[in-house]
């Protein structure tokens, strides 16, 4: 069978990687990818599939093979693109002003097409249904997936587990990358707004200092991280904007501050919530000012689950060869594939794009990202072989 899918994606070679360069060089950003799920929609329907909308610019599909209730599994691709001036001058640049594929959303596309294309052929040798699932809104909160789940994308038919894939231009083309457990962060906003009482900087009896009172805070809340959560679980709490609007001889009324707390516990991260608005809430009183402490939720950790993830190596080797599947590190990113992980068994992995020799080595959400191409044919089939493995397990 790994023969046979190889043959198979071989032969839609061509097709997936004219169909990337369909989706790169037209590019949506969240939430607006109207043109895109319209042609994922008739690539589907060209297939004889009966493509649906979900979340308006999202597309699911099933394929089903004999007994098609037995099993479930679900293949997930991200479509959007992010607002990005593309910097390539590549035949498939980006034909919008400041919109780009810079996350490699297109080639997930792509390949998931390839892929369905694939499973199509054999829909008669396997047992049980794949579920397809293009999905808009990655890069923007709440992220489509939240939205897709509220509106019943792992329901009516149900699957049992869920695989999705994501490039990766630290990795070498041809080898892929998993890791069991915890693998990225959730990530939640932080809005500060300290307030005190300006005035003029030479007569400190007078005024509350925001600026000193912002000061402490960073520096406690700093301890939420180091001293009330374990060790073993990781997290990070970084602030990366203050704007204390005064000069050099005046203090302002108020700073405001702006950073982002990410971690791999959900229920550490609910207390590590509370904690850090205690902090600064108390740190603000005790020095006669107050504090306004918003956090705007992001999404959750992504954890793959180990029983599936182990089937999915051992079938990733089956079909790569032990010598091109690779360990990945923790990532302290976001993905919004974590909230179908909090759902129901999930395996997230990467596809490894690099390629030094022909200069494709500029990281996701750059100008420059680009991808080898040779690595459509492989995700393609792999996902194919990966989900009727999945199927028979
Ligand atoms: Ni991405």
């Amino acid at each position: 069978m790994i023969e046979k899918i190889k043959q198979l994606a071989k032969l839609s070679a061509d097709q997936i990687v004219a169909n990337r360069r369909h989706l790169h060089a037209n590019p949506e950003l969240s939430f607006q990818e109207f043109n895109t799920a319209s042609f994922v929609a008739a690539q589907l329907k060209a297939l004889q599939l009966s493509p649906e909308f979900m979340a308006n610019t999202g597309v699911v599909a099933v394929i089903e093979g004999k007994k098609p209730q037995s099993r479930v599994v679900a293949l997930r691709a991200d479509i959007d693109a992010l607002p990005i001036m593309e910097a390539n001058e590549v035949s498939y640049k980006s034909t919008k002003q400041g919109v780009m594929h810079a996350c490699g959303h297109d080639a997930h596309t792509a390949s998931l097409l390839g892929t369905a294309h694939i499973l199509n052929e054999l829909k008669d040798s396997f047992e049980g249904t794949v579920k397809l699932i293009f999905q808009p809104a990655e890069e923007k909160a709440p992220g489509g997936a939240s939205i897709m789940i509220k509106e019943g994308v792992l329901q009516n038919p149900a699957p049992q587990s869920i695989i999705g894939q994501h490039v990766a231009p630290q990795i070498p083309v041809g080898k892929i990358g998993f890791r069991e457990g915890m693998y990225m962060a959730s990530t939640d906003e932080l809005f500060i707004t300290v307030r005190g009482k300006g005035g003029h900087a030479a007569m400190p009896e007078f005024i509350i200092d925001p600026v000193l009172i912002a000061s402490h805070i960073i520096v406690a809340l700093q301890q939420v991280v180091s001293r009330n959560l374990s060790p073993k679980i990781p997290a990070v709490l970084s602030i990366g904007r203050i704007i204390a609007n005064g000069a050099t001889n005046v203090i302002p009324n108020e700073v405001t501050m702006e950073g982002t707390f990410r971690t791999m516990n959900e229920e550490w991260r609910a207390i590590a919530h509370t904690r850090m608005k205690k902090i600064a809430e108390g740190i603000a009183e005790s020095m006669g000012g107050s504090c306004e402490f918003t956090i705007m939720k992001g999404y959750p950790f992504l954890v793959n689950e180990p029983a599936l993830t182990r089937r999915v190596r051992k079938a990733a080797t089956d079909f790569m060869g032990q010598e091109n599947i690779i360990d990945l590190d923790l990532w302290m990113a976001g993905e919004d594939f974590a909230f179908y992980s909090q759902q129901i068994d999930a395996c997230f992995y990467r596809l490894g794009t690099r390629n030094e020799a022909r200069g494709i080595v500029s990281g996701v959400h750059t100008p420059t990202f680009d991808i080898d191409e040779s690595a459509l044919e492989i995700g393609a089939g792999l996902m194919a072989w990966l989900a009727l493995e999945e199927l028979r397990s």
